[in-house]
């Protein structure tokens, strides 16, 4: 028998859209991608050089279950070079991917019962990484008229006895929206750890992005190179502790995934130091998309109160066309062959809403919205 744990898990519906269209492709129809959230862009070329160099030099073997010293030491260096934050490498766990540090962190911090104060909408994972570990997720609705960003005074309501952590995510997926420095503050002054995803840093078009660490030490930092250099397949991410916490985190990663791959390792310290014009390069790219995203979907009368200037999804209301996304993300991509993600994946507060990915062409988003306008008007 397949035990609870599994079998309650929640499926990844935007996987599940995913899967579906693939499945239409296989049929011959010709499908645009706008769910998945997977930069489309190539591997910038000294990442690619520096994992063939580094298999050709042998270099294939186990390391340090916290990762190689160069790479943490470059990490701090690119979080004292944003934030001015200044970090020791003993409090960096390099891991494949930041998915893997999202587990471990709360394997290593929570015991069960213990609550996560998260965003609703939010990364459509981080509940089920929190339940998985017996932990609750305790959700604070979020709001389109100012952003989807966080109240803090909501969050001061939801604090409680068994709160462990407060989960922030700016750029966030799934809105685009960034956290004012402002909000951000007054979250970090609560008593609870705070949990700040900042995986799509980088990918901000207007402001700029603060890292939870230029106001608190009382923080865990999950960050990667998934999406900012579009390493999504390299898997490469890593974990930011207080030192307190990275011997227990180390041995749950010891014990479960030794280390994180060797090769791509050394591609992360080539991304790091060398990948800065590509990054630019990519970021130009995914504005104008997002312009043009944005302008397309308001003028077929989806609601989009607050620009989304980070990460690349626009999170648009279609509660003109449905209360059920599930239902009309399926239908969009069976009769417009256009895969978008339904906001429901995003929690319940998501309802009514749809995710566009714009890490796709300017060309594939334009053809997009054109399939989606003519499916709206034969509604
Ligand atoms: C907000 C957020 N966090 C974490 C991840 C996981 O990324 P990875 O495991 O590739 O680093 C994703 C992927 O879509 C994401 O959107």
């Amino acid at each position: 028998m397949v035990a609870g744990r599994a079998n309650d898990i929640k499926p990844f519906i935007v996987m599940d859209v995913l899967e579906k269209a693939c499945e239409l492709e296989c049929q011959g129809e010709n499908i645009v991608h706008l769910e998945v959230g997977e930069p489309d862009f190539d591997t910038p070329d000294c990442v690619k050089a520096a994992v063939i160099q580094a298999i050709e030099e042998g270099f294939t073997h186990y390391t340090h279950s916290l990762g190689l010293l160069e790479l943490r030491e470059a990490i701090c260096d690119y979080y004292a070079h944003s934030y001015e934050v200044n970090l020791d490498p003993e409090q960096v766990l390099v891991t494949s991917g930041s998915s893997p540090a999202i587990f471990m962190l709360f394997a290593g911090l929570l015991e069960a019962g213990d609550q996560v104060i998260i965003s609703d909408p939010h990364y459509a994972c981080y509940p089920n990484f929190i339940r998985f570990v017996q932990g609750e997720p305790v959700m604070v609705p979020v709001f389109e008229d100012d952003g989807f960003q966080y109240r803090p005074e909501e969050i001061q309501k939801k604090i409680a006895p068994k709160t462990r952590a407060i989960f922030i995510n700016s750029p966030s997926n799934p809105t685009g929206t960034l956290l004012s420095e402002k909000r951000m503050q007054a979250i970090a002054q609560f008593e609870p750890y705070i949990v700040s995803d900042e995986i799509y840093h980088g990918l901000v078009y207007k402001g700029k992005a603060h890292s939870i660490l230029e106001y608190t030490d009382r923080a865990f930092v999950f960050n990667g190179f998934s999406k900012l250099f579009a390493m999504t397949g390299l898997r490469l991410g890593y974990l930011i502790a207080p030192l307190e916490f990275i011997r227990p985190i180390q041995k749950i990663h010891q014990n479960f995934f030794i280390s994180a791959n060797a090769t791509v390792q050394k591609a992360g310290i080539a991304a790091l130091k060398d990948a800065g014009d590509d990054v630019a390069r990519m970021k130009a790219t995914y504005d104008k998309r997002r312009r043009f995203t944005i302008k397309r979907l308001r003028e077929m009368g989806f609601g989009i109160k607050v620009e989304p200037t980070g990460a690349f999804y626009v999170f648009a209301n279609a509660k003109h066309l449905s209360n059920d996304s599930y239902t009309l993300a399926f239908d969009i991509l069976q009769n417009a062959h256009v895969g978008v993600a339904p906001g429901i994946d995003f929690g319940s507060n998501g309802e009514g809403y749809l995710r566009f990915s714009y890490a796709n062409s300017i060309e594939n988003i334009a053809e997009g919205m054109q399939r989606l306008e003519t499916y709206i008007k034969s509604l």
